[in-house]
């Protein structure tokens, strides 16, 4: 049995499950035993390796419930288009976007894709974050699609931060299947959906539902069928138009509907009424030169519980760092340092359907933990692009 106790601690910044408020707790050491959090007190047992915290701020680690990492080669000259007036829309119908990145992850080793994660992953945890959600959705192909999750699956196992995996085939349509839609629906279900269960890999099942991309009809197809075969469906949901992507998610039951720039009062409703998180990502909002963030104020007054997430993707947003997208929630959608932490921390959990094991620092949950060069909350944002991190601990072992 290990036992190691973080001690001098400044302040204890978590969700507390049982008030489901943020807690600021002073004058607590936290004592883990092998991996998880054993006692939050201040006893005088000194029987056990001690890591002194300076008087500095301890936060749970961060979860991500949505990124992209998948993929071959970065999209830099589409960011250049952007800046000269172009959106993310034209410069997809123009040839770019996601089938642009389709080509490499087809024609790539599963080593080569293994060395790229593994090394975004090093980073992600380097900026704090513990868990990480990652999706295929790059290879839109049976094989090329299994690969992907192959790559997530070796990656997990030989990486320190929790990758969960979601299969993600109806994130565009194929250029091989352009005039005969029905077709990649009828290959999604009758041949990916099955083989990625067989496969055991991925947890659940997202889609792209958006015009242009997969209508309502074919996303609740997709969904139904993933349903059947024991993936829990999450959705990308009224990104730039409304078309009743959120009214589909509370339909199918989805963990969480993310994006949600455009969501109308009648998605909203619908998702508050079926407890359907909402993943908000301004770092896409922000990357796509957009000022039409997600109406954060609306959905949490209608009761729909917020989720954040980096949407960390090689198109629409080249972003790894949580705290900066705590900043951009605080900037730009307002809200409060205290609500971030929860939507990056144990809401991101919940959607993930880990919440009773990650998410906060409680008694009986996972050692993971980040120890900040930082005094209080707010300097997170207050920080914007600057990661003051000392220590990040994955399950009770210093990780970075
Ligand atoms: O979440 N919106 C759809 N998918 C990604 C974009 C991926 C890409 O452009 O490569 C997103 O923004
Ligand atoms: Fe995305």
């Amino acid at each position: 049995m290990s036992k190691i106790k973080l001690i001098n601690i400044g302040e204890i910044a978590t969700y507390n499950s049982q008030t489901r408020t943020i807690d600021n707790i002073k004058d607590s050491d936290i004592l883990i035993i092998d991996s998880i959090i054993g006692k939050i007190d201040n006893d005088s047992d000194k029987d056990c390796e001690i890591f002194d915290c300076k008087n500095k701020l301890v936060t749970p680690g961060f979860v991500d419930p949505h990124t992209h990492p998948v993929f071959l080669n970065g999209r830099e000259e589409e960011f250049g288009l952007r800046m000269q007036g172009a959106t993310y829309q034209e410069i997809a119908e123009k040839g770019g976007g996601i089938n642009s990145s389709v080509n490499g992850v087809r024609n790539a080793s599963t080593e080569e894709l293994v060395a790229l994660v593994k090394k975004r992953m090093d980073r992600f945890l380097k900026l704090g974050t513990t868990t990480i959600e990652a999706k295929s959705g790059y290879g839109l192909n049976v094989e090329s699609e299994l690969k992907s999750l192959k790559v997530l699956d070796i990656v997990n196992n030989n990486h320190s931060i929790d990758i969960i995996p979601t299969f993600l085939g109806a994130h565009s349509m194929p250029p091989e299947y352009k005039n005969n839609p029905r077709k990649y629906i009828d290959l999604i279900c009758y041949e990916m959906i099955p083989a990625v269960a067989k496969q055991g890999i991925a947890k659940y099942c997202d889609v792209f539902c958006e015009n242009g991309y997969f209508n309502v009809k074919q996303s609740r197809r997709i969904l139904e069928t993933a349903k059947e075969n024991g993936l829990i469906p999450r959705l990308h949901a009224d990104e730039f138009e409304d078309s009743g992507a959120a009214e589909l998610a509370a339909e199918v039951g989805a963990v969480s509907a993310d994006h949600l720039m455009a969501i109308g009062e009648v998605g909203i409703a619908k998702m508050a009424d079926a407890n359907v998180i909402a993943t908000l990502l301004p770092g896409t909002t922000f990357f796509l030169r957009s000022t039409n963030y997600a109406p954060v104020k609306k959905l949490m007054e209608a009761g729909v519980e917020i989720a954040l997430a980096t949407d960390y993707n090689p198109g629409s947003c080249h972003i790894q760092s949580m705290p900066f997208i705590i900043s951009l929630a605080c900037i730009y959608m307002g809200m409060s340092v205290e609500d971030a932490l929860i939507s990056a921390t144990f809401n991101s959990a919940k959607t993930l359907n880990l919440e009773k094991e990650i998410g906060s620092i409680e008694i009986g949950k996972k050692a993971d933990i980040i120890i900040w060069d930082l005094e209080k909350l707010i300097e997170i944002p207050y920080n914007v692009t600057d990661v003051p991190i000392l220590k990040v601990m994955k399950g009770g072992n210093f990780v970075s």
